[in-house]
């Protein structure tokens, strides 16, 4: 890769972005091939889901100017909101200046649950299940060979008891599992299944739910940045035509963060902020964004209390800087990663080699769009720079096409009335 800074790439066609693109990461032309047509033929979804009749697309995206780990990255994001691209390239360019994303992950630890009700004593089957913890690990462990080969495999079982009037208490076992670069649900459920019948012979119970849990507390992403506080500094002038001093952005983005860290209903949409860039990319790659998005806002009620994943506040030097940490239940192998061509392009396309190096590259986004987010609100507001695009999609929906699209969004983010009445009536005044 050479550079994921592509100046003007904006102002390119289509045919031309693929092909800076492709070169500027070091790629034959046929490895972005699949984002022409959506990648997926109608007979492989056939194989992939019930009841196919067609074919769902979103447009797909190049995240620009990260710098992750010190690695250049162009990075794909499949979404439909406009902003969250631009907005993620833009805020990569400001912590690119101060060294760009340091990113690190966990181990890739899954967790299986196993529920063992029916159970007359609940300390002692959690002892006995102790005792025996070896041999199910070891049984676990031998479950998936092509794991095991990788490094991966069981690596822990923890008991706890849950009482319940309902059902009168029960176990719950938790099977930590190392997935290497698999997202892992096959294996931790495969091995919570297997597991079964030996936990119900030791506790004389009855296993009731195997399966793994999202909260993937013991797989997390970390990514942090720092943006020198002068890149923050943006001219446009508030309402009352002032500039804005880098200080003065840096400083409401750490208010701004603090509201999403005191207040649950705005964390929802701080987060929600977050997860527009981290879905965006989990889904170019073919990932499963429910389990992310299940784990993500599960994470940030761990302590009771729903709050922000980021956190912004000022170094020594009074630059901006910005943590986030999450769980990354990524994989690169398995599942709709290597099936679908699109998304296997994507992977290709950002020369990760293993699941770790795409949770990283993902946390980052997630920071960058964050960012986006917080210095649009901490100054002059979300809808200034949305509009236009907005009125694009307004415009599309109105019967505009070619280039009345962007003539019906100029016209009406210039008269500051996108509505679709108005672009209808804008384009039967220029037929
Ligand atoms: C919109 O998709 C996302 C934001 O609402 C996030 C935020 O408020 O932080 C702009």
């Amino acid at each position: 890769m050479t550079s994921s800074r592509i100046p003007g790439f904006y102002n390119l066609s289509l045919a031309e972005r693929l092909s800076r693109a492709a070169s500027a990461a070091d790629q034959p032309h046929e490895t972005l091939a699949p984002w022409t047509t959506g990648g997926l033929s109608p007979e492989a979804a056939d194989h992939m889901i019930e009841n196919v009749i067609g074919m769902h697309s979103l447009p797909l995206g190049l995240g620009l100017n990260f710098l992750v780990n010190g690695r250049e990255v162009l990075v794909p994001m499949a979404v439909e909101e406009p902003s969250v691209v631009a907005g993620a390239s833009f805020m990569a360019k400001l912590a690119r200046a101060g060294g760009g994303f340091s990113a690190t992950t966990s181990e890739p630890l899954m967790i299986g649950q196993m529920q063992v009700i029916n159970l007359v004593n609940l300390e002692e089957a959690k002892f006995k299940i102790y005792e025996k913890k070896d041999e199910l690990l070891a049984e676990a462990d031998s479950i998936d060979p092509v794991l095991k080969k990788f490094g991966g495999g069981a690596r822990d079982l923890e008991v706890r008891t849950i009482e319940d009037s309902a059902i009168g208490g029960f176990l719950v076992i938790h099977l930590v599992y190392d997935v290497r670069d698999a997202m892992g649900a096959n294996a931790v459920n495969t091995a919570c299944e297997r597991l079964a019948p030996r936990v119900e012979e030791i506790t004389g119970g009855k296993v009731h739910l195997r399966i793994l849990s999202n909260l993937a507390d013991r797989r997390i992403a970390r990514a942090r940045c720092t943006v020198p506080v002068k890149e923050l500094e943006f001219g446009k002038g508030d309402p009352a035509g002032r500039p804005y001093s880098g200080e003065t952005v840096r400083d409401g983005i750490i208010a701004a963060y603090a509201f999403a860290a005191a207040d649950p209903y705005r964390a929802a949409t701080h987060n929600k902020g977050i997860m527009n860039g981290v879905d965006a990319v989990v889904l170019a790659t073919g990932n499963d964004w429910r389990a992310i998005e299940a784990g993500a806002h599960a994470y940030a009620a761990r302590s009771g209390r729903y709050t922000s994943l980021s956190t912004w506040g000022k170094d020594s030097e009074g630059n901006l800087v910005g943590t986030l940490e999450m769980p990354m239940a990524v994989g690169i192998i398995g599942g709709a990663t290597k099936v679908h061509p699109a998304a296997k392009a994507a992977i290709q396309l950002m020369g990760v080699k293993t699941a770790s190096e795409l949770a990283e590259i993902i946390v980052s986004v997630g920071l960058a769009q964050n960012l986006a987010a917080l210095r649009a609100l901490a100054t002059e507001g979300i809808q200034r720079g949305h509009m236009s695009l907005h009125a694009r999609q307004v415009a599309i929906a109105a019967g505009a096409e070619g280039e009345l699209i962007e003539k019906v969004a100029a016209q009406m983010v210039a008269e500051k009335t996108v509505r679709i009445d108005r672009a209808e009536e804008i384009i039967k005044n220029w037929k």
